[in-house]
């Protein structure tokens, strides 16, 4: 018998970098949030993942090699995206028996972050997107970037957020099944396309405590915690998306610096406290706060997730001064390198769409 075809797809996502942070679970099952957030999508130019999703008659088990490693997807969060995924590939199978049936194959996928993982850069958020994109391309499923949303939710709640460009929020929903618990954009990048996001790598190594293992401690045991999901981001969400209909920078910084320090601070209240940030970090919170300070205004808006580097908002006006700064700043100080600013722009709407 000749050897079964291999069926391809390959596809890519970016990061996006919240400004509200999400940072809780209502549902570690569905992967559901205790509260809204909203983000920014950036530019692939600089930080994206690129997936390739192939599947085969031959092919024994379901495999992920990220960055060249074996990396391990019989954990309940990858598999659930399999498992939407080839629902829907077999909805459409079972409507034209003249498709190959691939949704009775295994997969292998082929990762690659061109940016550090697991080190607080939103790693899950493209590469989860990226799982999506390439097996429903695969598959050449029809559906939306919201739904599809609704299944990297799954994979990492960041995820569903680099499924749109632009400015995106993750509304947490309140179904029982999770279902409306999806992103959905607020603004095209095109709204407000001077926009623009300096990434400072502080260090590449891979953080101490993941996302998903850090806040399922919050939850558990800060009692900072309730206030921040119940009564503070939800008043942030709605405020952020008046500040970015108006295209109210100074509001923005504020509010996303504001979100951040929340973060960090609920951080500090789990117990064993988690910090993610570090001097090199909180050197970088002081030269935003220098820089806003002699230019009399809110220009620049740092922003750090949960990892010790920062990216830092700011308008493209603003560039000569932000950018020339920060570079003094870098140059200065031990532990920032030239080598890892990063300018990212955020992304065009339906970047995906190639
Ligand atoms: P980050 O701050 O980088 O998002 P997380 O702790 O949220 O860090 O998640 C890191 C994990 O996300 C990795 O250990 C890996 O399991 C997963 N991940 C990162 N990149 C990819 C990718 N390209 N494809 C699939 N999973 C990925
Ligand atoms: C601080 O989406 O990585 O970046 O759903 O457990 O995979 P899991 O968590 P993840 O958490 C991201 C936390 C954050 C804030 C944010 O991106 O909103
Ligand atoms: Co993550």
């Amino acid at each position: 018998m000749a050897n079964p075809s291999i069926y391809h797809a390959t596809a890519t996502a970016p990061v996006n970098i919240a400004v509200i942070k999400y940072w809780g679970k209502a549902s570690t099952k569905l992967n559901t949030p205790t509260n809204s957030s909203l983000s920014v999508t950036l530019s692939q130019d600089d930080l994206r993942t690129i997936t390739t999703a192939s599947c085969s008659a031959s092919f024994e088990s379901d495999a992920l090699w990220l960055n060249g490693a074996p990396h391990d997807v019989n954990n309940a969060r990858s598999q659930a995206c399999f498992a939407e995924l080839r629902a829907l590939r077999q909805a459409k199978e079972d409507k034209d028996s003249s498709l190959p049936p691939l949704s009775t194959y295994k997969l292998h996928l082929i990762s690659e972050n061109n940016f550090p993982t697991a080190a607080g850069l939103a790693s899950s958020a493209a590469g989860f997107a990226a799982f999506v994109r390439a097996i429903a391309d695969l598959y050449e499923l029809d559906e939306s970037p919201t739904e599809l949303s609704r299944i990297a939710r799954q994979g990492s709640g960041s995820a569903c957020r680099s499924l749109f460009g632009g400015y995106v929020a993750w509304e947490k929903g309140s179904r029982e099944d999770g279902h409306d618990s999806l992103a959905v954009q607020v603004a095209p990048e095109s709204h407000w396309p001077t926009m623009r996001a300096a990434v400072l790598v502080i260090s590449d190594a891979k953080k101490g405590v993941s996302s998903t293992t850090g806040m399922q401690a919050t939850v558990a045991t800060s009692s900072l915690f309730p206030n921040r999901a119940n009564v503070v981001v939800p008043a942030r969400m709605e405020a952020m998306k008046k500040a970015i209909a108006e295209k109210d920078f100074e509001t923005f910084a504020e509010l996303t610096m504001a979100d951040s320090n929340s973060f960090h601070a609920v951080c500090l209240d789990t117990i064993p406290p988690i910090f993610y940030m570090n001097d090199t970090s909180r050197a970088a919170v002081r030269v935003v706060e220098e820089i806003n300070r002699s230019a009399g205004k809110k220009v620049a808006a740092y922003t750090f997730d949960a990892g010790p580097n920062a990216v830092i908002y700011y308008d493209e006006a603003n560039q000569d001064i932000v950018l020339g700064t920060l570079k003094k700043a870098t140059a200065a100080t031990p532990g920032w390198s030239d080598k890892y600013a990063h300018i990212a722009a955020a992304v065009p709407e339906g970047f995906n769409e190639v």
